[in-house]
């Protein structure tokens, strides 16, 4: 069952132990941005390593059995801002916001019920005068609740500042309408409305019950200046996805490599989003970074692609050691699909504050030809490929030449696998996070050797007595092939206890027996069990485990 405050504890473990700091902290932090401590980083740029390697030097075999092309890129965070005009993202990222006149609160249009419901406190009181909910309304028992909670939590909803009035239109408008009772939320926008006729039923603010205003876009990208001169036309955004970066140099590298359609482009990079409420630790922040590939294909094969490339990625997350029970996919409605999207899936994780709902790890969406057709329509430049391949196929089928020409002439699709680095970081160890009151530390990060940050503690049973020296031979040889700390202070108990939290697979202990025996003991973290061996044999003793 989902413990409630796992994220707490999984917080301020990434605190404790080095992994994630809130940004900027010495100056009260700053929200949305977070920094990536010494361990943090370790385990980044182990998820990030692993995807590299599985994306770019060593692709999946493709579905006829043959390697796929493959290559890398990485592109500049501010690019020419036709760019965001031409990817439709300077007309349409933006979140629609309700700003409340009266305490300059402003809330997603979508989520201002979900934020009444679970945040507002007002909200919370005034819905134990409706409990048991019957549809109508007791005029004395709202009028006491406006009089005194009412006043001091929701100073600017009507019922609060005109209670009179605004209960007795409503009791005119429930009452001759009997048969009709109105919903909780209807009662409640009401409720935060003065003047019905004029204004037509409002929906209250979540902090102080005043008006909402209209919903206005409110615009995702962050925006900066290039050059000396800071005016419009030396505007720059940065990027809100790495992905216009593979489009932009689609001609680049047909032009200068030697890959042939069907072909992907990957990058790993930040991106920049100035979300509107970046929420649940790293999983929604403004500056993170993205794992994207962009796979080049006939439009014809983009059906066969987009189920080839849902199944590698599922098959790379479960790959990290994420339970299968935890996965899941998701196909986007079609009123939630991005507005260069055909299609779309999401992979979902079952984080401790979605649970046991889902939430979104991966989108793989099927873009289309969208994105290379405006950037050609835009820049004027021809983004379409010649196929070479495919126009002696067709010749060979005794194909008219109009009909060669005109088929073997075409724009892309694109199905475009896009993970999140530091949202992979946090799954990663909200999965390891594993409580055992069998251990000092009550806790240990269960991680895939693979993926630990340290993999090996090195330590001499006490400061002295030749042990130190030992150890630190042995820590100097392991270094070259893994990550490993050498930690030759305090009591035994409490380094290994330290490592548990920290998930260290293995700790090496050089004691007594080792200076006549040249023996060490080697503790798994998962266990806690002690294998004793030879000192020569332990890197292959590691190797066949690591
Ligand atoms: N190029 C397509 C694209 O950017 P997206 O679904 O907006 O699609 C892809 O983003 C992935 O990037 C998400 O699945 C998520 O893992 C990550 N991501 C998006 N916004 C994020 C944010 N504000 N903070 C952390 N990760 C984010």
């Amino acid at each position: 069952m989902p413990d409630a405050n796992v994220m707490e504890k999984i917080v301020s473990l990434c605190k404790r132990r080095a992994f994630i700091y809130p940004a900027s902290e010495i100056y009260g932090g700053i929200n949305g941005f977070w920094d990536y401590g010494p361990l943090g980083v370790l385990l980044k740029n182990n998820i990030r390593d692993d995807w590299w390697r599985n994306m770019v030097e060593c692709p999946p075999i493709g579905p006829d059995g043959h390697p796929i092309d493959m290559v890398g890129i990485d592109t500049a965070i501010i690019q020419n801002p036709k760019t965001w005009v031409a990817s439709g993202h300077a007309a349409t990222f933006a979140d629609p916001m309700r700003k409340c006149p009266a305490c300059g609160n402003s809330f997603r249009a979508d989520q201002v019920w979900d934020i009444l419901a679970k945040q507002s406190r007002w909200f919370d009181s005034l819905l134990q005068e409706f409990t048991p909910f019957t549809g109508r309304i007791d005029t004395p028992r709202l009028l006491h609740w406006a009089q005194g909670k009412g006043k001091r939590l929701a100073p600017n909803l009507a019922l609060v500042r005109n209670p009179q009035v605004t209960l007795s239109w409503l009791a005119d408008r429930v009452n001759s309408y009997p048969d009709q009772s109105p919903t909780l939320p209807q009662l409640v926008e009401y409720l935060a409305t003065e003047q019905y006729a004029a204004t037509g039923p409002q929906t209250p603010c979540p902090e102080c019950g005043g008006p909402l205003g209209e919903a206005r876009p409110f615009k995702l990208m962050f925006e900066s200046y290039a050059g000396l001169v800071q005016d419009e036309d030396h505007k720059v955004y940065l990027r809100p996805e790495t992905a216009q970066g593979q489009f932009l140099n689609f001609k680049n590298i047909i032009d200068t490599t030697r890959v042939k359609i069907p072909f992907g482009v990957a990058q790993i990079g930040k991106s920049f989003r100035n979300e509107v409420t970046p929420r649940n630790f790293i999983f929604r922040s403004r500056e993170f970074e993205q794992m994207e590939m962009e796979w080049f294909c006939h439009p014809d094969e983009a059906a066969k692609w987009y189920e080839f490339w849902k199944a590698e990625r599922m098959k790379w997350w479960r790959g990290l050691g994420v339970a299968e029970a935890n996965l899941k996919f998701r196909d986007h409605e079609k009123d939630e699909l991005s507005h260069y999207s055909k299609m779309t899936v999401d992979i979902e994780y079952k984080y401790p504050f979605t649970a046991p709902d889902f939430g979104e790890l991966e989108g793989i969406a099927h873009r289309g030809c969208f994105d290379l057709t405006q950037h050609q329509t835009h820049s004027g430049q021809k983004l379409d490929y010649f196929d070479q391949e495919l126009q002696l196929k067709l010749k060979a089928e005794g194909k008219s030449e109009e009909e060669v020409k005109a088929r073997s002439r075409y724009v892309p699709n694109v199905i475009e696998p896009a993970s999140g680095l530091t949202r992979a970081v946090l799954v990663l160890l909200c999965e390891a996070y594993t409580e055992d009151a069998q251990r000092p530390s009550g806790l240990f990060l269960k991680f895939k050797p693979k993926f630990a940050p340290i993999k090996l503690g090195i330590f001499p049973l006490v400061n002295k007595d030749g042990m130190p020296e030992m150890a630190e031979k042995l820590y100097l040889d392991l270094r070259q092939k893994w990550t490993c700390e050498y930690d030759p202070k305090q009591a035994i108990g409490k380094r290994y206890a330290r490592m548990d939290e920290i998930g260290t697979p293995f700790c090496i202990c050089i004691d007594g027996q080792t200076l006549t025996d040249q023996t060490v003991t080697i503790r798994h973290r998962d266990t806690m069990q002690q294998d004793r061996i030879v000192m020569d044999r332990v890197p292959a003793y590691l190797s066949e485990r690591l």
